[in-house]
């Protein structure tokens, strides 16, 4: 397995709509478990295949906490069957958006198609926190960032942020 580097916002390659794949197979799998120890390390709960520059509809998420057992989930081509009329709200955080947080509203609880990483077709019925970081992942694959939720007010104050804080890394 490897650790993958991580882009940040505004790089426009976290604005494209990913490409569904074929099918998992080996490399995708591979794919799968680098993407898996590049968000353990970060450390995260979830991250799309966009993130680490591979522009597929591929994302992990594990959302147990520190000392609890690992729950790794791995989805190829995931699909929205349902979302309910309720809504949560979550405040939000995201890898390539580092050190910024906002709340966002989604609805509550959604049904999901996808590839698991055995090629076989699942679906998944999800509530609370994992129905939001699925729904954060998905937008992902559309190009969607979380700070895209917000005002444009609100969103160009973390994206100026994100600059700042990227011209201090560079002098440094
Ligand atoms: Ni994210």
């Amino acid at each position: 397995m490897a650790r993958l580097p991580i882009l940040v916002a505004p790089d426009p390659r976290l604005k494209l709509k990913a490409q569904p794949v074929e099918k998992v197979d080996a490399p995708l799998r591979r794919l799968m478990d680098d993407m898996l120890e590049t968000m353990y390390a970060a450390p995260g709960i979830g991250l799309a295949a966009p993130q680490v520059g591979v522009s597929k509809r591929v994302l992990v998420i594990d959302i147990a906490k520190e000392g609890e057992a690992k729950a790794p989930l791995r989805m190829a081509n995931p699909e929205l069957l349902w979302v309910s009329d309720e809504d949560a709200v979550y405040e939000e955080g995201c890898l390539s958006v580092p050190e910024q947080y906002a709340d966002v509203t989604r609805p509550a609880r959604i049904r999901l198609r996808f590839l698991d990483h055995e090629n076989e077709i699942r679906e998944l019925e999800a509530d609370g926190l994992l129905a939001t970081v699925i729904q954060h992942e998905l937008d992902h694959l559309e190009g969607i960032l979380f700070i895209d939720h917000l005002s444009s007010l609100k969103r160009n104050m973390i994206l100026r942020k994100l600059s700042k804080s990227r011209k201090s890394l560079v002098g440094a």
